[in-house]
């Protein structure tokens, strides 16, 4: 394990003034994006998709990273350079997927368990091998009566550390993900708490592991009421509330905090960050990793077509520069 690396690779990731995109859906959501969007869900439109923003040129302004799929992780672009070439000339590091997606717990009140562990040492070496320079798991975590449980923190958070570990022995920096999930109608007060209570358990067993949070990076949601809940919450509060969280259990040497967007709309996302960028200076450098917040104002200008390319990647770095400087605290819509 090669610390020093570790570190240096940690602290690009959250280097200030640029984010990370989160460009790694896995096969069944990225085809689930294109039929929405009217578009035949094969290999090649995946593709193609990737494309639309691997291949923008200058991204490399507002993207310290970008994550990609299994799939991906192997195309090239239309000329037949690969993603991953495409990526490192922008100076953006390169990130990779990891867990298999989620399955139900039996007997719970449908919480899930992110899948992905056998194998996954020999699978970190061969993606370091192929340029990666830090990988992702994602956990989610649905709010409900009595939800989360501990059955569900427990084995989640036993998953994220024992790949947080694997990967440090890999020289590939950890991006822990538990995502508490925006769907349902609770209330700000209780994505509070369920926050704490995953991001508790989560740090228990990275403790636990012995992984070194100096160069690990955690990503996750914010703390919001739920997409169907009538509670009207300003954005200042939302950023207070969420910061109060992390605050309360993100240990200082955490090498940074990642956002991701979890399904608000994308200009919200964007707000909040704002606001929460307004509350530095805070114990770790904060940044976006979007992805749905991001890509979503460009597919639907894209939709499938060569001849929406153009005005779709412009969109797509107005997205970018919206996001960097909601990075900054200097967002203004
Ligand atoms: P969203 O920003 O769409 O929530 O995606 C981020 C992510 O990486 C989910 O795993």
């Amino acid at each position: 394990m090669d610390k020093e690396l570790l570190k240096s690779t940690a602290q690009k990731i959250v280097a200030p003034g640029k984010g990370v995109l989160a460009l790694d859906k896995s096969l069944p959501s990225a085809n689930k994006t294109l039929e929405e969007l009217g578009i035949e869900a094969t290999e090649e439109n995946r593709r193609r998709y990737r494309e639309l923003f691997i291949g923008t040129k200058g991204i490399g302004k507002y993207l310290n990273g970008i994550i990609l799929f299994d799939e991906s992780f192997r195309q090239k672009d239309s000329v037949g350079t690969p993603f991953v070439e495409i990526i490192k000339d922008e100076g953006i590091l390169v990130g990779i997927k990891v867990d298999k997606g989620t399955v139900p717990i039996p007997e719970t009140e449908g919480e899930k368990f992110a899948m992905g562990l056998d194998n996954l040492d020999a699978r970190l070496k061969e993606y370091f091998d192929g340029g990666a320079n830090f990988a992702k798991w994602r956990s989610v975590f649905p709010i409900g009566k009595d939800i989360p449980s501990r059955v569900a923190i427990e084995i989640n958070a036993d998953s994220l550390a024992l790949y947080a570990s694997l990967c440090q022995q890999t020289n590939i920096v950890p991006v822990v993900e538990p995502e508490v999930l925006y769907d349902g109608d609770h209330t700000i007060e209780e994505s509070f708490e369920a926050t704490l209570h995953v991001l508790k358990g989560v740090f228990n067993k990275l403790s636990a592991y012995k992984v070194d949070l100096d160069c690990l990076v955690l990503k996750t949601s914010m703390v919001l009421p739920g997409k169907l809940s009538n509670q009207k919450v300003s954005d200042k509060a939302i950023a207070q509330a969420t910061i109060e969280c992390l605050k309360e259990v993100v240990p200082p040497e955490v090498a940074g905090v990642l956002f991701l967007s979890g399904g608000q709309m994308p200009s919200d996302a964007t707000k909040h960050l704002n606001e929460i960028a307004k509350l530095e200076p805070l114990p770790w450098e904060v940044a976006f990793s979007f992805e749905r917040a991001i890509e979503d104002p460009a597919l639907q200008i894209w939709r499938g077509k060569d001849e929406n390319v153009k005005k779709a990647r412009v969109v797509f770095e107005e997205t970018l520069k919206n996001n960097v400087a909601a990075d900054a605290g200097e967002y203004k819509n």
